[in-house]
């Protein structure tokens, strides 16, 4: 088939590139000239594991990167728009990517075209589309709107993508929604054909839940603090359960990333429009919120007074395997724990750079030793595998004070006390707060 992809993001690129894989030809196009650039040289501008191969295999021969938006679209008979719809400061969504996207797509709809939005948009906004591309259009070329929401999860989107739990496509049509189907074939998984709002609903439905869950166990594991219960054994428990599962119950510093914040806030936002007040999700947030302070806390706690304290930070992106730091923990508890006095040093394993460019007076470091050599506590705020495996014997020698805050909960409290740390994690009980106790 031949699919235009517009925006080359972590969804647009995932998804064009793993489409070409599969045997279509696909052109995507983005604004970003630099991105292009290094796209059609082979090289990646995100850190995804496994798509810098599959991008190179179908690299001009079935998958082609261009800025001209326009020609991109005359070229196919799909055109997937993948732009961001970041939040405004009120919560609300931007939609102004996407309008602009719907009207190159008029500007150039010079035959019958399927546009497929891949993007999170608020409910309705497929119809929306219509009409722009209606209005900027000659208005002679038939065209028709389908919402096809996208559930990869940066990371691991590669697999995601190829193999995914369901594919959601809306459209008002069924024959429609059938034809983008064919696209997914390949892929022999579940394919839900639902109208246009419902597709666009689904999505948001998604990740308020997941956000929901996240926060819940969160604050049950703050429960577990209070009380000295173990989060890792009570998360055992109830996930036995087959009705609750096991599936985002890990308790730690809470959801980041481009997703979920922005699309709880969107669907608040969606539901003040339209004459309802969520009760539930506002608090998702604020709970999500308290865990960033939660950890700060328990830093200072531990530590005592930070002015003049040296804070070593393993992993900044807002999830492992990313280099994606959109609203990730770390933006919050780096330059709070800097307005209490402390020198941070920190290290991540792909962030470097970022790094660099957006913490003010950190030292960057080049391995995890090296940032957590002479500090007086370790705080770990990402779960990159690196960080699962490490000597525990060296790190005490290096360490000024044995003392790691786990905001992650990737250590085993019994192991740390064996090893003769001062431990802390995220709501694994009070009883291990110090040695003395
Ligand atoms: N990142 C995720 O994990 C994820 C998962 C599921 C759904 N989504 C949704 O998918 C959408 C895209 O997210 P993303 O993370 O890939 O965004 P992103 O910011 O990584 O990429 C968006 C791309 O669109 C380009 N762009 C913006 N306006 C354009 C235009 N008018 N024409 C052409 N290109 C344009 C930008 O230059 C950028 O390269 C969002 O709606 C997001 O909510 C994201």
């Amino acid at each position: 088939m031949r699919i235009t992809i517009i925006g080359v993001g972590y969804v647009g690129l995932v998804t064009g590139a793993c489409f070409a894989d599969m045997g279509n030809r696909i052109v995507c196009a983005d604004v970003d000239k630099k991105k292009i650039q290094l796209l059609s040289k082979g090289t990646i501008p995100i850190f995804e594991p496994g798509l810098e191969e599959i991008v190179r295999r179908n690299l001009n021969h079935r998958l082609f990167f261009t800025n001209n938006i326009g020609h991109a679209v005359r070229e196919s008979d799909f055109i997937f728009i993948a732009v961001g719809t970041p939040s405004k400061q009120n919560g609300q969504v931007d939609i102004s990517y996407i309008e602009k996207a719907a009207r190159v797509i008029a500007a150039h709809l010079d035959q019958y075209k399927v546009i497929v939005n891949k993007s999170t948009v608020p409910i309705g906004m497929g119809y929306l589309v219509a009409r722009i591309i209606q209005k900027y259009s000659t208005g002679q070329t038939p065209f028709d709107v389908v919402s096809n929401p996208e559930f990869l999860r940066e990371g691991s989107a590669v697999k995601d993508l190829l193999k995914p739990h369901r594919v959601v496509i809306g459209a008002d049509r069924r024959e429609i929604a059938q034809k983008v189907s064919e696209i997914y074939e390949p892929l022999h998984c579940p394919i839900l054909l639902t109208d246009l709002k419902s597709a666009e609903m689904i999505k948001y439905a998604s990740n308020a839940f997941l956000a929901c869950k996240i926060s819940f166990i969160n604050e049950i594991a703050n429960m577990c603090d209070q009380v000295g219960a173990d989060i890792h054994q009570v998360t055992q428990g109830i996930a036995l359960d087959p009705r609750i599962g096991d599936q985002f119950l890990n308790a730690g510093l809470g959801f980041g990333g481009s997703c979920f914040p922005k699309d709880v806030s969107a669907l608040i936002q969606m539901g003040k429009k339209h004459g309802y007040q969520f009760k539930i999700l506002p608090e998702i947030l604020e709970v999500n919120q308290f865990q960033r302070k939660w950890f700060i806390s328990k830093v200072k706690q531990t530590l005592g007074v930070l002015k003049g304290k040296t804070i070593a930070i393993w992993g900044i992106s807002f999830k492992p395997d990313t280099d994606d730091l959109r609203e990730a923990p770390s933006l919050e508890i780096i330059p709070a724990l800097q307005k209490a006095g402390a020198h941070v040093k920190l290290y991540d394993p792909v962030c470097t750079l970022a790094a660099k460019q957006i913490f003010k007076n950190v030292q960057v470091c080049k391995t995890a030793y090296e940032a957590a050599k002479n500090a007086d506590a370790l705080g770990l705020l990402t779960d990159w595998n690196e960080f699962k495996q490490i000597d525990f014997k060296y790190l005490k020698s290096i360490l000024k004070s044995p003392i790691i805050i786990d905001g992650r909960n990737i250590y085993d409290p019994h192991e740390m006390l064996e090893n003769q740390f001062i431990y802390q994690g995220m709501g694994q009980g009070t009883r291990l707060y110090s040695l003395d106790q």
